[in-house]
């Protein structure tokens, strides 16, 4: 007898949600087994545009809702996509698993890592599948680099070092904060800047990569000098200066400052004893590989071949699934790495099995995350990871969970 389609449910429809409808989509016309009965968003007219998009090409029309809680009861989804501001994410999916729900919520996994741990615990009570929408490890650069590291040719990790700065085309007469998407700028709405905008990213790729970190230190500032009009300023960073110790001896620097006018320099550099690997960009999406000799030199799409070369026939069905990524290096449907999560979740909900990215992975990512905001808002002092993932480090996260109940 054919398999029920997974029935499926947006919450959050806004900006990253459409792309995840995209990706949805690609994985529909690929001939995925779900059926999305339902989209929610506090503001309607986004709920509605999805539920359009989605009738465009699965034929019927989702229900539209403005509050996810009646969505859940009464469409009765099995799973849903969480793409909420991050102080929601908790609370959106601990109710949601606690309705015997699957949900793959987008990255941070949580606002602060008490919250963190609340999905966790809830995902431990109901055995409900709780997957981080984490699109960056699963890029084929990505993955390269982290096969280089693995006992391939990079040799033993010694350095990474990562820059992000300027290229922000920013006009400095413009002094107010632009709209929309305010609560990226609050501290206990977004739980931190860029560190944890973009730095979950960053995280999770090095984790996966070269394993645990030991110990950050770090400061972090604000370059845009903006206002909301009112004198009130953001109070989150959108810049920050990151020292990184390994578990494994290896040693790490990131530098973000994206907020700064002028020419970008973005790019990523990895050094082991086995040579390099060199990404332009945020992050390793092509990157070059050079050996200790400097006689050895693979271009991005040849270093990325050779690694896909080297994997077996069952490792490389399990990362690039053949129905969803038939050559992950000419991907059909938009981006890879979001259809790869969302085939990865769905597959987790059918099968009961483990997502690549469950609630640990995403916690670890979270807490490289907090305690760089953690040494920094304790004047750069270096911060261990085990006491930040304890809780015995957590005053720039205090006042969050204070003022989301968390306490
Ligand atoms: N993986 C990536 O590359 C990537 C990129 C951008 C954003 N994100 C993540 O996606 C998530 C959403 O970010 P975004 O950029 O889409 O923000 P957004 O502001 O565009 O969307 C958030 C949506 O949530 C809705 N919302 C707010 N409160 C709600 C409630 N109580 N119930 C239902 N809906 C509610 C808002 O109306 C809005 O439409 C965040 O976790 C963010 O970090 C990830």
């Amino acid at each position: 007898m054919a398999e029920e389609p997974v029935r499926l449910a947006f919450i959050g429809c806004g900006g990253m949600s459409r792309t995840h409808v995209r990706g949805w989509g690609a994985l529909h016309a690929k001939g995925a087994n779900f059926k999305v009965v339902g989209a929610a968003d506090a503001v309607e007219s986004l709920a509605a545009g999805h539920a359009a998009t989605v009738a465009g090409w699965q034929g019927q029309t989702p229900a539209v809702y403005t509050d996810w809680r009646r969505m859940v009861e009464e469409c009765k989804p099995t799973a849903v996509d969480v793409c909420t501001p991050h102080h929601l994410h908790h609370e959106v999916a601990c109710g949601c698993m606690e309705a015997g729900v699957d949900v793959i919520v987008e990255k941070p996994l949580a606002v602060t890592l008490r919250a963190a741990r609340r999905m966790l615990a809830a995902a431990g009570k109901t055995s409900a599948i709780l997957a981080v929408a984490e699109q960056v490890r699963r890029w084929p650069g990505p993955r390269a680099l982290a096969w280089a590291a693995g006992g391939g040719p990079l040799g033993t990790p010694l350095l990474c070092s990562i820059q992000h700065v300027g290229g922000a085309r920013r006009d400095p007469a413009i002094q107010t904060v632009p709209q929309p998407m305010p609560w990226r700028l609050e501290r206990v709405s977004a739980g931190g800047g860029v560190v944890v905008d973009i730095g979950v990213h960053m995280a999770d790729l090095l984790l996966r990569c070269f394993g645990p970190i030991r110990r950050v230190t770090a400061s972090c500032r604000c370059f845009a000098d903006l206002t909301y009009g009112d004198g009130r300023r953001p109070s989150v960073e959108d810049a920050a200066f990151i020292q990184l110790e390994f578990d494994s001896g290896m040693s790490g620097t990131w530098t973000h400052a994206g907020r700064l006018a002028g020419e970008g320099v973005q790019n990523n550099t990895y050094y082991g004893t086995g040579g390099s690997v060199v990404a332009p960009g945020f992050y390793p999406r092509v990157p070059r590989f050079t050996s200790w000799d400097g006689a050895g030199v693979m271009e991005g799409p040849q270093f990325i071949a050779a690694y896909l070369a080297a994997l077996t026939a069952p490792e490389r069905e399990r990362l690039f699934p053949s129905w969803v990524a038939a050559d992950p290096l000419q991907p059909k449907g938009g981006d890879l790495g979001i259809q790869l999560e969302l085939a990865d979740f769905l597959d987790a909900v059918r099968t009961r099995r483990r997502p690549e990215v469950g609630g640990a992975e995403g916690l670890a990512a979270q807490a490289v995350s907090a305690a760089i905001l953690e040494s920094a808002e304790l004047g750069g002092q270096p911060v261990l990871l085990d006491d930040v993932v304890s809780g015995r480090v957590s005053r720039y996260q205090d006042p969050i969970d204070a003022a989301l109940g968390l306490a």
